[in-house]
């Protein structure tokens, strides 16, 4: 178990209470179940406002269900999940659709639409969502694409593309609502480590050049670490610590150790 300097920092003051500290996401004591199996069991996380923080762990720990968590896609069966001061868990509907506006999401595997062309995945959201005129569409979309660095593949379809080339182009199209949080489920899965990296540095570039807050998911921690103003542990349905790289590479607890360095565990350590 984590002693108490490596366990995750506890809710500095009132994430309610709007006394310019709000984080951008707090997480509060979420639970959640899924047919008698508990998944999370009592999360509390801060986000802080244009922070990129890294959530890993191991498979199955629960990563994905967090992050549905934080953009309303799962309801917890107990705690809370504030974004901006404003709890996402008993907010009126039209409140929960706009809090989702501002959320960006890349999901595992890049789940583009594979019938349309590169242009039409990153139009879609500015069709459905804006009354934007083809031309200022045309011109968002570009941005989106140049964002990271993919140009002439408009009329290409998802199919044709490299597995690097995909995970870009789901980038672009949950950039450009120009999202003030930004999701990333797994962003480097199945990729070269070459074409990981080259993910990691768009990545970092969103994260410097964009006015956004970034919450990204991996069990890959070269990548977290390149990715990452703070990495947060996931295990056994709980925070285990949260600290930047440099701390973290070097907290004294022997599960993040051995994930760090690869090793399997222990029999007793499984979860
Ligand atoms: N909708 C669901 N219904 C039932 N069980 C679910 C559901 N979603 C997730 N689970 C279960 O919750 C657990 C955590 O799943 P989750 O997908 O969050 O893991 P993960 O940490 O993202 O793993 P990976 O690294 O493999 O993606 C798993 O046991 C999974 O089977
Ligand atoms: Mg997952």
């Amino acid at each position: 178990m984590a002693d108490d300097t490596t366990a995750a920092a506890p809710l500095a003051g009132d994430p309610i209470a709007g006394d310019g500290t709000t984080p951008k996401i707090a997480v509060i004591d979420v639970w959640k179940s899924f047919a008698g199996k508990e998944v999370l069991r009592g999360i509390d996380l801060e986000v802080t406002t244009g922070e990129s923080l890294v959530i890993v762990g191991g498979s199955g720990a629960g990563k994905s269900v967090l992050l549905k968590h934080l953009i309303g896609l799962i309801q917890p069966d107990r705690g809370h999940i504030v974004v901006d001061g404003e709890d996402l868990t008993c907010a009126e509907p039209a409140v929960c659709l706009a809090m989702r506006k501002k959320f960006g999401m890349s999901f595992q595997e890049g789940a583009l639409f594979d019938s349309m062309s590169v242009f039409e995945n990153v139009a879609f959201a500015l069709r459905r969502h804006t009354r934007m005129r083809e031309d200022e569409i045309a011109a968002r979309v570009h941005e989106c694409l140049a964002m990271v660095h993919l140009e002439d593949v408009d009329a290409k379809m998802p199919g044709q593309l490299s597995g690097g080339m995909r995970r870009r182009v789901g980038f672009a199209r949950a950039i450009a609502l120009q999202p003030e949080i930004l999701l990333f489920d797994e962003p480097n899965t199945g990729l070269d480590p070459i074409t990981s990296a080259a993910i990691d540095k768009v990545i970092v570039e969103m994260r410097d050049s964009l006015p956004v807050t970034m919450v990204t998911i991996t069990h890959d921690m070269s990548s977290a670490f390149r990715i990452a103003d703070r990495v947060a542990m996931l295990r056994e349905g709980r925070i285990l610590a949260v600290a930047p790289p440099e701390q973290f590479r070097v907290l004294p607890d022997q599960y993040i150790q051995k994930f760090l360095a690869g090793e399997p565990l222990e029999e007793e350590e499984v979860a």
